[in-house]
């Protein structure tokens, strides 16, 4: 990498918008538009900032791969040493195909089928974290027919406020949410738990949320947490040996946004769980990944209408999803140096939908068609939620590495988008 220490991965270097020692001009030259570029240094250093932080704690990371699952992204997190959450078959086999093995991989979830949960034990994850109790006899059964414990992290519910400086739909710790069992029900969960044959309860868990802002929201729900354990273990189950505290580290998608103060988290749980006799994990997604990637898009029109000004882009809301769907701020910047004075616009995409933008009323240098554009902080929830809606094809996605660059997701074709159609129908009955 160049001078410095990177956070994002991303600089100017001679006026232009470069990926550690790779100028995007050229990627997107030889790539097209629209394409995800990740910076592999810049997750490492993500990677190594959190892990310094909780460096004198019993703390394991383990990467929540819904953020970003590709198996590059994911080759480099492994070699610095985490494990994965996984949410589903589909994350569990990306996790193995990247080099994760069982031990590796807590299975988290709150919809697993039975399908799910016997890949998880064939595979040997370190723990199911089960959201119901009716999971729980689920999960049951199926360790008796396959003749195997299954290791057990009960999913709490905490019920703390929402906590989160995102969106609604991105808070889990609060009551009536789907996600978890109510604290108030975790102890009689505990005890089911211990009693199921083919159930070692090994842990409890939570998640409270995304982009968690207030370490005192965390503490809270740590404290709730500890009162748990320390009620299952007066019950007289001992078995309990880690505790999985979740994600949510936040990440500035404004300039003027606070950073993830991971010392007094790491503070936080030294002080609740200290003493606790526990592993620790905790399971972040955003922070690892999201500074760590843009989406470049090229300007395609621009275009008036009543007093409003649009740049039309060839990237919409089914590549980068979360403008759109959580009214989420994504910085967007011209690649290259523009001297164009800044104007007020509307970024939007072409699909058909008026919700289809990326940025509202934002003031960006008035720049014209065949512009390339960034849109930083993109490395999170970005590609993972692309779609095919109005039948466009999935962007290509790029690591850089230092000064090499490579593709780590081909673009997807035409033919890829029909191909697992018929159109003759494979007519079954009579
Ligand atoms: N663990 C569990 C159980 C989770 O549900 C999540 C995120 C994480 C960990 C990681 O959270 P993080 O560290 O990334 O905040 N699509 C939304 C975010 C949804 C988060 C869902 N769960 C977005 O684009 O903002």
């Amino acid at each position: 990498m160049g001078e410095g220490v990177l956070t994002t991965g991303f600089r100017r270097r001679d006026g232009e918008l470069v990926c550690e020692d790779v100028s995007l001009t050229s990627i997107a030259a030889a790539v097209g538009t629209p394409t995800y570029v990740y910076s592999a240094g810049a997750i490492r250093a993500a990677y190594a900032r959190l892990s310094a932080a909780l460096a004198d704690l019993p703390v394991h990371i383990h990467y929540a791969m819904k953020a970003n699952s590709n198996l590059a992204l994911l080759s480099v997190i492994r070699e610095c040493g985490a494990g994965v959450d996984v949410v589903s078959a589909g994350e569990l086999h990306r996790a193995r195909a990247a080099g994760f093995g069982g031990r590796d991989i807590v299975f988290a979830g709150v919809g697993k089928t039975r399908l799910d949960l016997e890949y998880a034990l064939d595979v040997g994850v370190q723990c199911v974290n089960v959201e119901s109790e009716e999971e729980l006899e689920v999960l049951s059964s199926v360790a008796i027919a396959r003749g195997c414990l299954a290791p057990v992290s009960l999913r709490i519910n905490p019920g703390v406020v929402n906590v989160t400086a995102g969106h609604a739909y991105i808070a889990t710790g609060e009551e009536g949410t789907k996600f978890g069992i109510p604290i108030a029900r975790g102890l009689a969960a505990a005890q089911r738990a211990a009693s199921l044959p083919g159930i070692e309860l090994v842990g409890l868990d939570m998640h409270i949320g995304s982009q968690i802002a207030e370490v005192a929201a965390f503490a809270d729900a740590q404290q709730r947490l500890r009162a748990l354990l320390d009620a299952v273990r007066i019950a007289g189950i001992t078995t309990v040996r880690a505790i999985d505290v979740g994600g949510g580290f936040p990440v500035a998608y404004h300039d003027d946004e606070p950073t993830a103060d991971l010392d007094a988290f790491a503070e936080v749980l030294r002080d609740t769980f200290g003493d606790a006799g526990v592993e620790l994990i905790v399971e972040p997604g955003r922070y690892l990944v999201a500074e760590a990637g843009v989406l470049l898009t090229e300007v395609l029109y621009r275009k008036d209408s009543g007093n409003k000004h649009f740049m039309i882009v060839d990237a919409g809301m089914n590549d980068l999803l979360r403008p759109s769907h959580y009214e989420a701020h994504h910085a967007i910047e011209p690649v290259l140096p523009s001297a164009s004075p800044l104007r007020t616009v509307d970024v939007v995409g072409p699909v058909c939908e008026s919700g289809d933008f990326l940025a509202l009323d934002r003031p960006i240098a008035d720049v014209g068609a065949g512009t390339l554009m960034a849109v930083r902080d993109a490395g999170a929830y970005g590609y993972v939620m692309s779609s095919n809606y109005n039948s466009r094809t999935r962007p290509a996605e790029v690591l850089v590495d230092g000064d090499r660059w490579g593709i780590v997701t081909v673009r997807e074709t035409l033919d890829d988008l029909v191909r697992n159609e018929r159109s003759i129908p494979e007519w079954r009955g009579t």
